[in-house]
């Protein structure tokens, strides 16, 4: 392993705002970042209190928590936090050195609504109680374009299951990318499944868009595989939904036929499979 990347690792492991494989947080992420802003540090994850997010809580005193799915350098975690100082954010990712830059930068212009989980996203049902999420954002996520890894797609039911499992009832998931099958994909599975769209476009920075009252600020934020450009299709794809109906895994099986019909051709994402380095960066 370089130098600069184990440089990057030994630095996240003293930062209070990156926690790795947390183990006991689900209902404690609204205490972590009163603690995140106030200190003492270093802060004991066991002393932390756990709040019930249900209908005898006293709702003001939580703030809303938005995750960061595939966050990378959590261009997305950041920008948001710097936009909303009263909502809280976290990036899950499991490269820790991509992490180290959004921490880094949070850690430097003391933005303590935004904190960092080295995770594999598989793993994500340990760390939040039910509905201690409000939002889901999965930005740029690797679009895994075999059919036989469909199912590692972070817009697959498979995973829309796990998030289901923590998200506020309503709680939406927007997903950013540039591949046009990941979101040719996920528009297929909300379809199946007969979740709620809220905004959908193949095109998100086309002016008709841009002037439309589908746009918010938040869509300006930019990443970091956003400005790489990887596919080469100046085309940037988004599409906001709720998980608000079950996700039966019978129709799992439909889905597999629906999606092997797809005609995987030259496209900008197949190019994408083959030049794309395994370790980027
Ligand atoms: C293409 S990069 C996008 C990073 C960032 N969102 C951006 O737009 O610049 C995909 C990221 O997903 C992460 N990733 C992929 N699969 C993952 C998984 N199962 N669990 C955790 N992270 C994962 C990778 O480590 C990588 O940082």
């Amino acid at each position: 392993m370089g130098q600069k990347k184990l440089i990057k690792f030994a630095a996240i492991k003293q930062y209070e705002n990156v926690l790795e494989n947390p183990q006991a947080m689900p209902g404690k992420w609204n205490s972590f970042f009163e603690k995140l802003a106030i200190g003492p540090y270093p802060i004991s994850l066991d002393e932390l209190s756990v709040i019930k997010n249900n209908t005898t809580t006293n709702h003001s005193a939580i703030k809303p928590l938005t995750l960061e799915l595939a966050c990378g350098r959590g261009e997305y975690a950041v920008g948001l936090a710097r936009m909303f100082p009263n909502q809280n954010f976290l990036g899950l990712d499991i490269k820790g050195n991509r992490i180290w830059k959004g921490a880094s930068i949070a850690n430097k212009e003391g933005i303590h609504n935004v904190a960092f989980v080295r995770t594999q996203i598989d793993q994500i049902t340990n760390y939040f109680d039910t509905n201690e999420v409000a939002e889901i954002w999965v930005t740029f996520p690797d679009p895994q374009l075999r059919l036989s890894k469909a199912k590692k797609r972070l817009t697959h039911p498979k995973f829309l299951r796990l998030y289901q499992q923590f998200l506020q009832p309503g709680g939406i998931v927007h997903l950013k990318t540039d591949s046009p099958n990941l979101y040719l994909f996920t528009k297929t599975v909300i379809e199946l499944f007969e979740l709620t769209v809220i905004t959908a476009t193949d095109n998100l920075y086309e002016t008709a868009f841009v002037q439309s009252n589908q746009w918010n600020e938040k869509l300006s934020i930019k990443t970091y595989y956003e400005g790489l450009n990887i596919a080469s299709s100046n085309r940037i794809h988004y599409i906001q939904f709720k998980i608000d109906k079950d996700l039966p895994i019978a129709k799992d099986e439909i889905l597999k036929e629906l999606i092997a019909e797809f005609e995987v051709t030259e496209t900008h994402d197949a190019k994408r499979e083959r030049t794309l380095p395994k370790t980027e960066e």
